[in-house]
């Protein structure tokens, strides 16, 4: 069994199976642009409904907020990004790639060992105009991150849910970079989506917090179904931080082009706010009524990548097997992101009327598929690369003792199920885990 992933394998896999599909491909695509088909917006749905889950509807010290993607642009000098979020990439004089300062370890080009060109410095912010002129007065961004909006609607968001530092408000959406060179599939794209918390926190809770996020997030990945072995922390260095950061861990997943950033926990201090403050002229500090203190709250900020996650989950759970008679390939996914958790087969055509009906009653509690194209084994493969948990197939016996085979993707058994116990049976493996499982 072999779970080195080739990457092209993956790609193909994704399109085959309707995961991924590169942009406005009939017009021969667009760089850095990626649409989701059926299974994919699913999976995709999945994983940001556990985040959610787990960030805001299972903690009573979290809020949640759905801003605009264009906001005042001012927001954007207030935070830095109109002065600092830039690129500096150099060219190679002789096979014309481009490549990202920071990325380099030679002064040559990596490729090739050529002689590279002098470093400039690329935009990542997309402009747009907001009204009918189109002039320098109407500029507007599309956001680069979630997170400023929720320092922009700290005030806002505060007082009206009357919550109390320590507090945080996650936000989920869309967020566009203008990647000079977006690569690795999904990784890094110019059209991306972010899950975002900000957390609020006394200046002197900050350590303390910072190492609480590291860890809860770390746990999640594992609770979605990622192998700790392929995941691990790592520091950046001083040079290395973002112009609001003072100290930043990445989460990283071991990807068949390296190990790369997955997500990242930020001790922000309390730049963002301080600048609004400062540009807006508005007060956004915090009044804490036991101790009578005003004080502008530091933040620890959790910060990952929708796509980027659900690249590592397809990453991880991608298998390739030798079995007795051939080779199959199976997505390994957790339960609770699989897009399609049940399918259910009949034998053959003629029983389709109860299995159609089986199928439409459980689909009330999970994700199903029906089938009755093709022999059972071919049925199998379809949905071990779709990644499916379990097969369910009705065959002739079920309506004579009411019971079913059910197949387990991983192991490949069957066992026979009474149809009145299959709810049970399913609740119980498709447990979400409350913490992450010890060795996964
Ligand atoms: N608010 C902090 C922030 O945006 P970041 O490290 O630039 O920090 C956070 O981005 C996460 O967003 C990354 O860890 C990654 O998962 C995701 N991300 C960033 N740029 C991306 C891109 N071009 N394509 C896909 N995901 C991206």
């Amino acid at each position: 069994m072999s779970n080195e992933v080739n990457m092209n394998d993956l790609i193909a896999l994704c399109k085959r199976k309707g995961f991924i599909f590169q942009s406005s491909e009939i017009y021969g695509g667009l760089n850095g642009f990626w649409d989701l088909g059926p299974p994919g917006v699913v999976l995709k749905r999945n994983i940001s409904a556990l985040w959610w889950k787990d960030v805001v509807d299972l903690r009573d010290d979290v809020v949640g907020l759905d801003s605009a993607i264009i906001m005042h642009p001012d927001i954007w000098r207030a935070s830095g990004h109109v002065d600092h979020f830039h690129d500096q990439m150099v060219d190679c004089r002789k096979c014309k790639k481009r490549f990202r300062i920071d990325h380099l370890e030679t002064d040559h080009c990596p490729e090739c060992g050529g002689e590279l060109t002098e470093a400039r410095q690329f935009d990542l912010m997309f402009k747009t105009f907001v009204g009918v002129a189109e002039e320098s007065g109407s500029v507007a961004y599309l956001r680069p991150e979630t997170a400023q909006a929720i320092f922009a609607q700290f005030k806002n968001v505060l007082s009206s849910s009357r919550m109390k530092v320590p507090f945080g408000i996650a936000q989920m959406g869309k967020s566009f970079r203008n990647e000079i060179t977006p690569r690795n599939f999904i990784f890094r794209s110019r059209e991306f989506e972010q899950m975002e918390l900000e957390f609020f926190v006394r200046e002197e809770d900050r350590e303390k917090w910072f190492e609480f996020w590291v860890q809860d997030r770390f746990d999640w990945y594992m609770k979605i179904g990622i192998r700790k072995k392929k995941l691990r922390l790592r520091e950046h260095r001083k040079e290395e931080l973002a112009h609001y950061a003072r100290r930043c861990i990445d989460i990283e997943y071991e990807y068949p082009f390296g190990w790369k950033e997955l997500e990242g926990i930020a001790d922000r201090g309390n730049f963002d706010l301080t600048r609004h403050i400062e540009h807006a002229g508005k007060d956004l500090s915090y009044f804490e009524e036991q101790s009578k203190e005003k004080f502008v709250p530091h933040v620890i900020e959790t910060s990952a990548g929708l796509d980027r996650t659900m690249l590592t989950i397809l990453a991880d759970a991608y298998h390739v097997e030798e079995l007795e008679k051939e080779t199959r390939t199976v997505l390994r996914f957790a339960p609770a992101v699989a897009p399609v958790q049940v399918a259910v087969f009949p034998l053959v055509k003629k029983l389709a009327d109860p299995v159609r009906a089986l199928e439409r009653d459980l689909r009330r509690w999970y994700k199903t598929f029906y089938d009755d194209g093709g022999s059972i084994g071919r049925r199998h493969r379809r949905q071990d690369e779709v990644g499916t948990p379990y097969c369910i197939t009705y065959d002739f016996t079920s309506p004579e003792d009411g019971t079913v085979t059910v197949r387990d993707r991983d192991s490949m058994e069957q066992v026979r199920i009474a149809m009145d116990q299959l709810r049970p049976y399913f609740d119980e493996k498709f447990q979400y885990p409350e913490k992450s499982p010890a060795d996964a």
